[in-house]
């Protein structure tokens, strides 16, 4: 059982004299101004807190790009700020992007032509070639910060999403004393999905400047080793989940990220928890004795119109749920900027609009919208208030709130209505599974969980339950840190450029059983 303890003990006894750098897009605290007050804020990320155990075991640096408004008043004259504020364990160096970089790189590239690629939505991915350009400026310039904190000595670099496909190439190239290692956290599409990128050899020819290159699931490894043998030249072993191109190799392994569940468990089953769920039931109100949430960004790879739609055919078909069931959903403000986000935006508010507005009788109303941000206090809140939960993105790498839904529930109760296409679905087969394109699926298994009898949903949760306790955000970052101990720095000789040899076949087990079966 992997343990906060365990990967600091891991990370203390042998990653010693190594420094530690990791590379994300996404800052893990941003400063912003509160009129003239500076606040700091924790984003919205679960890839923020999975690294968090990580960084404050190693004292490393995280490089970011530094995006609050007060970010520059919080830094040093090297850009850093050691955090997290209130007890300081690790750097943060921020990288300063100019309006354009951003729009290019992180709305344009990153977010309107990869993501929806990836997640293979039917949002089609726009590609401009001056987005590439960006994204190509942006990779190089996080490269020069890398370089700079690593000092020309040993350093593992942990790199994190699709925003610095091309960054491990440059790391590599530059300075072979570096081991790398990246995680992708969205899915991989497959092959024929992924042709239609216009720079796939540039893109997959940067990935491969990885050590080590991991994905939520068997199925994206999978996904992608067959993408790059379709598109590269270069020797892609199926067996021992390696690909070698140019003499050295990458080696590819699905790491299933997840949450630290008995730290979830015991914020969700506090005194604080408890007074927020008085709150909730009050502002609820009398009437409603049955209750349903969904807590997510705004995104439209989360399926939500298609979980409104399942209310409204709910509602159709069970009349008796009319005036007592009340479906909360959360949806927090994303990437605003992106034409598709603003378009999602609107036909969210359009749905929730007509099927109040349908459903409305003597003061009681279906759906309650709220698009703000909700502190983990009161999200935990919600999900021991609900009957059930619903995750029904059109596709995820993994999804953590599925996993933090599960954690919330010690009181063994609760239903979990999953979608198929998600990582967590492999992982939690007690779950209602759905397909999210599909209203009426989702309105079934609403049904299903309003009338579930109490020792069932008791069965089921429990053995979710137990699945997220073993495998939980430990063991991710246990993993892939195993997994980069087991690469060997060059020789000082070796170190002008040239990359390692094979050697893959003995770094980590490949797949578990679990994954096997995608
Ligand atoms: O799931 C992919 C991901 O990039 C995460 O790493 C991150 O937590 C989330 O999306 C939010 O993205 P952004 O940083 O663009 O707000």
């Amino acid at each position: 059982m992997w343990t906060r303890d365990a990967l600091r003990d891991l990370i203390r006894t042998k990653m010693q004299g190594v420094k530690f750098i990791v590379v994300a897009n996404r800052e893990p605290f941003i400063h912003r101004y509160d009129g003239d007050r500076i606040v700091v804020q924790k984003p919205a990320s679960g890839m923020a807190t999975a690294l968090d155990p990580i960084m404050d075991a190693s004292g490393g640096t995280w490089i970011a790009h530094g995006s609050g408004d007060a970010d520059r008043e919080a830094v040093d004259e090297f850009d850093r700020v050691r955090v997290p504020p209130d007890d300081p364990t690790y750097t943060l160096r921020r990288v300063w992007l100019t309006k354009e970089e951003e729009k290019g790189f992180y709305y344009g590239l990153a977010n309107e032509g990869l993501w929806p690629l990836c997640h293979v939505t039917f949002t089609p991915p726009v590609f401009r070639p001056t987005d590439w350009d960006m994204y190509r400026a942006v990779n190089r310039k996080f490269a020069d910060a890398v370089l700079a904190e690593a000092a020309g000595e040993p350093a593992f670099v942990f790199i994190q999403d699709y925003h610095f496909c091309l960054l491990p190439r440059l790391l590599k190239e530059a300075n072979a004393n570096l081991i790398v290692a990246q995680f992708w956290h969205i899915p991989w599409p497959n092959r024929e999905v992924f042709r239609v990128f216009p720079w796939q050899e540039e893109l997959l020819h940067g990935l491969l400047g990885n050590d080590l290159l991991g994905f939520h699931i068997r199925h994206h490894c999978l996904n992608f080793l067959e993408t790059v043998d379709r598109t590269l030249e270069a020797k892609v072993d199926t067996e021992r989940f390696e690909i070698t191109r140019g003499g050295r190799a990458t080696t590819v392994r699905p790491f299933p990220i997840s949450i630290d569940a008995d730290e979830h468990a015991a914020h969700a089953n506090s005194p604080a928890a408890d007074e927020a769920m008085v709150r909730w039931k009050r502002r609820l109100g009398k009437r409603t004795e049955l209750v349903g949430v969904g807590i997510e960004r705004l995104d439209y790879t989360k399926g939500i119109p298609q979980r409104l739609l399942a209310v409204d055919h709910l509602l159709d078909t069970t009349p008796d749920l009319r005036g007592k069931f009340k479906f909360v959903q959360v949806a927090v403000p994303s990437r605003s900027q992106v034409p598709a986000y603003s378009r999602l935006e609107d036909e969210v508010e359009g749905l929730v609009a007509d099927i109040n507005y349908k459903w409305r009788d003597r003061g009681w109303e279906p759906i309650l919208f709220l698009k703000e941000h909700q502190g983990p206090t009161d999200m935990a809140a919600l999900h021991r208030l609900a009957r059930f939960c619903v995750v029904s993105s059109l596709h995820d790498g993994m999804n953590l709130v599925a996993k933090e839904f599960v954690a919330s529930r010690a009181d063994d109760d609760g239903v979990l209505i999953l979608s198929r296409f998600t990582g967590a679905a492999r992982e939690l087969p007690d779950a209602l599974l759905v397909n999210p394109f599909a209203p009426h699926e989702i309105a079934d298994a609403m049904k299903q969980a309003a009338d579930m009898p109490a020792d069932e949903r008791a069965k089921r949760m429990r053995r979710m339950r137990q699945q997220v306790a073993e495998n939980n955000v430990y063991r991710w970052a246990g993993k892939i840190l195993s997994g980069l101990l087991k690469f060997d720095f060059p020789e000082p000789a070796e170190a002008g450029g040239r990359g390692r040899d094979s050697k893959a076949d003995d770094v980590l087990v490949p797949a578990p059983d679990l994954y096997a079966r995608v």
